[in-house]
């Protein structure tokens, strides 16, 4: 929210306009790919664990395809969630700013990328420093003896993936002292069905 909005003790542009709300929120997801100070930098993405309980971790967000409805988050194809959504593709993003005081709720179906071209592009991107994570000979969630002694491959390259989400449903809620509003944007019918909830 601008801040002489604030100031002028205005309403945000989207406070009584669903579209301004939708356009909000896919902003807010945008930003938070560069912005490394944004709630929206870091959702909780949430999957079901092989034995049906709910696994929600902290994942950066890397990539917004506003027209495909996907979010990308990176990891490494041994870790846990990747088979658990290969079983389960349906899953859930929450993030809560507490500076624009927008939750934003997604029902999501993730996929692993298979494009061999777009994963080692995004490889060759990152950072060393980034990259040293994918090379741990073993798997991430592996026990371990002694967490100083961890082994090296030459690459983590071949571990490296890129996780989508296309988000299904997305669920605004905003909070204000005027009061609240609380939005559904619906993306399964192929069009954005929008109405307002009681929040
Ligand atoms: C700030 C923050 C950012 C993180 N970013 C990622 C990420 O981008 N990719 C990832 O796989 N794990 C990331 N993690 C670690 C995950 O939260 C999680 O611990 C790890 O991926 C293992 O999850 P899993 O066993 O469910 O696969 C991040 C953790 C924190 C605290």
């Amino acid at each position: 929210m601008p801040k002489s909005q604030k100031a002028e003790n205005k309403d945000p542009i989207f406070y009584n306009s669903l579209e301004e709300s939708e356009k909000a929120a896919w902003s807010l997801f945008e930003s938070g790919v560069t912005d490394r100070k944004s709630y929206f930098h870091t959702p909780i993405v949430i999957s079901k664990s092989l034995a049906g309980s709910l696994k929600p971790r902290t994942m950066v967000l890397r990539k917004v395809i506003k027209e495909a409805l996907e979010l990308q988050f990176h990891t490494d194809t041994r870790s846990n969630k990747v088979e658990e959504i290969v079983e389960n593709n349906l899953g859930a993003i929450i993030v809560y700013d507490m500076t624009t005081k927008v939750q934003l709720r997604i029902e999501a179906k993730f996929k692993i990328l298979e494009d061999s071209s777009v994963i080692g592009e995004r490889w060759s991107n990152m950072k060393n420093m980034s990259k040293e994570c994918y090379a741990v000979s073993v798997a991430p969630g592996t026990e371990l003896q002694d967490p100083e002694r961890l082994e090296f491959m030459d690459s983590g390259e071949d571990n490296f993936t890129i996780l989508s989400a296309k988000v299904l449903k997305m669920e605004w809620l905003y909070l204000c002292y005027k009061g609240n509003r609380r939005a559904s944007f619906d993306y399964r019918l192929g069009k954005s069905v929008k109405s307002w909830l009681v929040p």
